[in-house]
């Protein structure tokens, strides 16, 4: 790789040990791709901020990091991490809180804003073509897909070396040939809610590997379904981007068809529960927009939780402070409106949920594993009809 001379001087240990540490990671990762040189960002994401998936050993590579000057040189946001301070942080037992509390203040020092969201383009959407090194998957998928901006499926440590550096390998989504279809999907009938959406993203996932899809029947699709979409086919496969634009279109590209036998089949195999009451009833992944959290607070106007279940309702600190009218209604009916978190890396064995319903695929395809738990897959009104009375 071609390197700049202050890039040397990163590399050699010049501006300590942080900075080199960083350099080495996106210089090999670099190499790997076959990358010619680093390119500017102007933001990155890291992934891996909760401790129930991080555990232990990075906190002192972390803390280390921290010590030695290592400071973002861009704005960088941070995933959820694993409970909400106000609800869930009084239910589990101090000892994890405190080494959640330990990992968010290694990344605070270098500079990371606390985000806490795998939503951040709701905090501040980025510019359509700029670079970036962000790590969610599902904020992958949606920054390339329908915000058009550019950015590589990165892994934490290599958005944290991003975030240090400023810089990010130029290869894969940087480059604009990596970009194009190379298959051509044909929803066969139009797609009726956000379930569904996610649906079809599990089931492309599987057939798509890393390749870049044109999907066409997509018509007047929101943001927030493509949200699902995205967000489950990052689920189960390796593809970072889809696209909508006729225009893109090239003659002679492979050809497939999705049936609505395709989408009902994919939702029955990700509902795993055999008819029991769910113990929680989860909107939220990938977080909230302001426009689904108004939706929530509109359906669940003069209603209450039914006992014995929980309702929770994720979304960013940022989207609770623009809608706090509307998170003060949904509170009122006994729904836990929850900021910082993630369900799927939170403790729900510890607190007892065995059964999970939701609207999200992504949610429903990693409940079973991550959280020992049954799902039930439905759009967002079947699943507020179950969690409320009346
Ligand atoms: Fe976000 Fe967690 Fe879903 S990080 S996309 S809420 S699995």
């Amino acid at each position: 790789m071609h390197l700049t001379r202050e890039e040397e001087q990163i590399y050699n240990g010049e501006f300590g040990w942080a900075n080199q540490i960083c350099m080495k990671i996106l210089i090999r990762l670099g190499e790997l791709f076959n990358a010619t040189r680093l390119i500017p960002i102007s933001s990155a994401h890291v992934s891996g901020v909760s401790y129930k998936t991080l555990g232990d050993a990075p906190i002192e590579f972390l803390k280390s990091l921290a010590d030695t000057d290592g400071r973002v040189k861009v704005k960088a946001t941070l995933n959820p991490q694993s409970f909400s301070p106000e609800y869930l942080g009084k239910k589990l037992p101090k000892k994890i809180c405190e080494k959640q509390f330990t990992i968010l203040e290694q990344f605070e020092r270098m500079g990371f804003t606390r985000s806490l969201t795998c939503t951040p383009y709701y905090l501040q959407k980025p510019e359509a073509g700029s670079h970036l090194a962000w790590a969610e998957s599902s904020a992958v998928v949606y920054a390339n897909s329908v915000l058009g901006v550019w950015t590589n499926r990165e892994g934490g440590p290599s958005a944290l070396a991003a975030a240090i550096i400023g810089k990010t390998p130029d290869y894969g989504m940087h480059r604009a040939e990596n970009r194009e279809p190379t298959i051509l999907v044909n929803v066969k009938k139009p797609l009726q809610n956000e379930t569904e959406f996610g649906a079809l993203g599990i089931h492309l996932g599987k057939i798509l590997g890393d390749r870049i899809p044109l999907i066409r029947g997509l018509k007047n699709a929101s943001e927030d379904c493509l949200k699902q979409l995205g967000a489950a086919l990052a689920t189960t496969g390796m593809t970072n981007m889809f696209r909508r634009d006729a225009r893109s279109e090239k003659k002679g590209i492979e050809k497939v068809s999705v049936e609505t036998d395709d989408i009902k089949r994919t939702i029955e195999d990700l509902s795993t529960a055999t008819g029991q009451e769910p113990d929680l009833v989860f909107i939220g992944c990938p977080h909230c927009s302001l426009d689904e959290i108004r939706q929530v607070a509109r359906w669940v106007k003069g209603k209450k939780v039914k006992p014995g279940t929980e309702c929770w309702v994720c979304t960013s600190r940022h989207n609770m402070k623009q809608a706090a009218d509307c998170v003060k209604n949904i509170e009122r009916t006994g729904a836990h409106m929850l900021a910082d978190m993630c369900t799927i890396v939170s403790w729900t064995e510890t607190l007892g949920i065995r059964t999970i319903m939701t609207n999200s695929a992504k949610t429903a395809y990693y409940a079973p594993t991550l959280n020992k738990a049954q799902t039930m897959l439905a759009p967002q009104e079947e699943c507020l009809k179950t969690a409320f009375k009346g």
